[in-house]
């Protein structure tokens, strides 16, 4: 027996043995039922396993964000509001400081017997139109402010102040609560309104214009 398949193997001559071989190399395994379709379905579900898992991963880094912004904290509507205020009183600060502290003076006492004061004045604290008007076309002649008299000398009067309606709201509102000053706010909007009501001056207003104007900012004078 072993004898016999000794021989049996060793009966191939090397020739043989790569034909052989060669022979099986050349058959071809039939195709097994299902086999075209089966890496189809492998590419097709590691497909959806990314793009599910993608969705997920930018859910939870934050669109890939590798360092996520702080957490944005909640204003409430009101502390929305009140840092609404204080940057427009921010901003209205810069604009005295650069147009009016000049004459009024940081501290808004003026100069006595040269520029009134804007602290305590009742032209700056009562109708806002008032005040906006004399930034926008200024202001001549003769005006009574915390019972002192200005203006009398000709050279002593305001020139119209060139800033925008912007500006203008965001300085009135500075002025009117600066100091020891508690008036309401000035929209940017009421500051146009303003303009239009100046629109027919051609030179700076009189004192007495104004009142006209506003009689009831001066009822209590
Ligand atoms: C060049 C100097 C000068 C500048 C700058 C100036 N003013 Fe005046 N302002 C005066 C004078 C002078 C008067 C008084 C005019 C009069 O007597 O007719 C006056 C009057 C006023 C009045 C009315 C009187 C009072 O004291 O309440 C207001 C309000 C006022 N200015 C606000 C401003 C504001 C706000 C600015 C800046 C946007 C400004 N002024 C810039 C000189 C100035």
């Amino acid at each position: 027996m072993t004898d016999k398949k000794k021989r049996t193997d060793s009966s191939m001559t090397d020739q043989e043995l790569v034909e052989a071989h060669a022979s099986l190399n050349r058959e071809k395994h039939p195709p097994t039922v299902g086999f075209l379709y089966a890496p189809l379905i492998f590419v097709f579900v590691f497909g959806c396993l990314i793009f599910v898992c993608s969705i997920q991963l930018a859910h939870t880094t934050n669109n890939f964000q590798l360092h996520p912004p702080r957490e944005v904290v909640e204003l409430s509507p009101e502390e929305k509001e009140a840092l609404r205020i204080e940057r427009k009183v921010e901003s209205g600060k810069k604009v005295f400081a650069a147009r009016c502290a000049s004459c009024h003076q940081d501290n808004g006492q003026g100069i006595p017997g040269q520029f009134p004061p804007l602290d305590g004045s009742k032209w700056v604290t009562s109708d806002p139109g008032l005040i906006s008007n004399i930034i926008i076309m200024g202001l001549k002649g003769e005006i009574e402010v915390k019972g002192v008299t200005y203006g009398t000398n000709p050279a002593q009067n305001m020139v119209a102040v060139p800033i925008n309606n912007r500006e203008i709201a965001n300085v009135v509102t500075y002025v009117r609560q600066a100091w020891s000053n508690e008036a309401t706010e000035v929209l940017e909007e009421e500051v146009s309104a303003f303009r239009a009501e100046s629109s027919e001056q051609s030179e700076q207003w009189t004192g007495e214009q104004l009142r006209e104007m506003y009689p009831s900012a001066f009822s209590t004078e």
